[in-house]
């Protein structure tokens, strides 16, 4: 079985039904992320990258998990570093369980917080990059 697989089949410690089903966060996404992700989080490279099905694999390579806190758009958004938390939790449960890995540990206000003090800015584009190219070779593709 593979981790992907394996990821998908398991048991989200977290709750991942209740979290994709959080209302405070759907909202969240709709106000303040999907203008340029879109509802479906399909958006193409040209403007933001396809959250869906992509999100969550660098979480499983180093560096992946500050910088999914440290893009401009999450780290700057103007809303408390907790629902932050929950609304990040709820991006990869709602959009790329499939690459959530087991041992994933939620986000939480705190982390955010601090993650948030360095957002990136142009060199967001470069790091996700590497970071995608460091999953595809862990993966040897
Ligand atoms: C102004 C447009 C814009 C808004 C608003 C925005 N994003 Fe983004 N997002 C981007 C772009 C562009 C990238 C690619 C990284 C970069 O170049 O900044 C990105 C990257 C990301 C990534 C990293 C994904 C990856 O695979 O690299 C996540 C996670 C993310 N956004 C989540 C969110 C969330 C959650 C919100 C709402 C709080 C949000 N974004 C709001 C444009 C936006």
């Amino acid at each position: 079985m593979t981790g992907t697989a394996a990821a998908f089949d398991a048991p989200l410690s977290f709750g991942a039904d209740a979290l994709g089903s959080n209302p405070r966060a759907r909202q969240n996404w709709m106000l303040k992320c999907q203008g340029c992700h879109r509802a479906d989080a399909t958006t193409k490279p040209l403007n933001a990258p396809p959250l869906a099905g992509e999100v969550a694999k660098v979480l499983s390579v180093p560096g992946g998990r500050e910088y999914l806190a440290r893009v401009p758009g999450v780290a700057t958004v103007n809303l408390p570093s907790d629902e932050v938390a929950e609304l990040l939790n709820w991006t990869l449960i709602r959009f790329d369980p499939a690459h959530v890995p087991r041992d994933f540990r939620p986000y939480t206000g705190d982390e955010i917080e601090t993650l948030r003090k360095h957002p990136l800015r142009v060199e967001a584009a470069a790091m996700r990059g590497r970071l995608h190219a460091a999953w595809r070779e862990q993966l040897g593709r």
